[in-house]
């Protein structure tokens, strides 16, 4: 099996398949217990919400109660088609959108993006679009609680790394370079999944995060119109060379 003959599919078309076992699993603990202490603090309370960037649909499958109505929103079909899966039987509407073009089928009290689901913002100013669309969908006095990793101010230096993952039925390779501005990382991920009849499908993406300063998404937060009631660093599971850390925000819609 050749790595060199990878087609080029967008991101989390091949990740999909190792996620949770690579990245999902590991984060979920510390961004689950970062929810539930900001839901104690803020007394916070729902009985609607959206989880955007909702990936394989795990932290949505801790949220599940009878009396909720839930939504789960992501661009990757191949993430949706786990959290199809995994969420069947629990009233968990899914639905196929951009951030930037979000429209849920309701207003919603709590809207919840994890994982650094926003680092995908390429700009300051894609990243305000997503604020203004989240804004436009969450009813007034609605909360809004997230984690991205941050920048610390200083550019990091041009670094690359290569890692090799290895797993029943898929092996990958990953390229991590820190992007040219010095301000965020660039992933080019080859991934080798085994078919049902015992043939490779290779194929290549590129993830591109960005890390934005902690004021400078603060200052986005209040011109959209969140006021940021407070922010707390998350432990464990996100390590990313030349940022300056992993960290919750809890915001309250004006
Ligand atoms: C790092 S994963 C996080 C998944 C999940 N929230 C978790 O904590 O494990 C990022 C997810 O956000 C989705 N995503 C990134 N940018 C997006 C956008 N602009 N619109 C919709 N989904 C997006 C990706 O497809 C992926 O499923």
């Amino acid at each position: 099996m050749s790595l060199a003959s990878a087609r080029a599919v967008p991101p989390y078309h091949g990740f999909a398949r190792i996620y949770d076992a690579v990245t999902g699993d590991a984060m979920l603990p510390a961004i689950w217990r970062a929810f539930r202490r900001a839901c104690r603090h803020y007394r916070i309370r729902f009985s609607n919400a959206a989880d955007l960037g909702c990936g394989t649909g795990a932290f949505l499958a801790c949220l599940a109660r009878a009396d909720r109505r839930l939504y789960g929103v992501d661009r990757s079909p191949a993430m949706l088609a786990l959290a199809r899966q995994r969420l069947a039987g629990l009233g968990v509407t899914l639905l196929h959108q951009d951030l930037a073009d979000l429209r849920l089928p309701e207003p919603v009290t709590l809207i919840t993006c994890n994982g650094a689901t926003l680092n995908y913002a390429s700009s300051l100013a894609g990243l305000g679009r997503i604020f203004r669309r989240v804004h436009q969908n969450t009813a007034f006095g609605g909360w809004l609680i997230f984690d991205m990793i941050l920048g610390n101010g200083r550019p990091a230096r041009n670094g690359h790394r290569v890692q090799r993952i290895s797993l029943p039925g898929t092996s990958a390779r990953w390229s991590i370079r820190i992007d040219p501005s010095g301000r965020g990382s660039v992933v080019d991920m080859t991934t080798a999944g085994l078919r049902a009849d015992g043939s490779w499908d290779v194929v290549r993406e590129t993830h591109r995060q960005r890390w934005f300063l902690g004021d400078e998404i603060a200052g986005l937060l209040r011109k959209q119109r969140w006021t940021v009631l407070g922010t707390s660093k998350l432990d464990g599971g996100v390590r990313s060379q030349g940022s300056g850390g992993w960290q919750q925000f809890v915001a309250k819609r004006d």
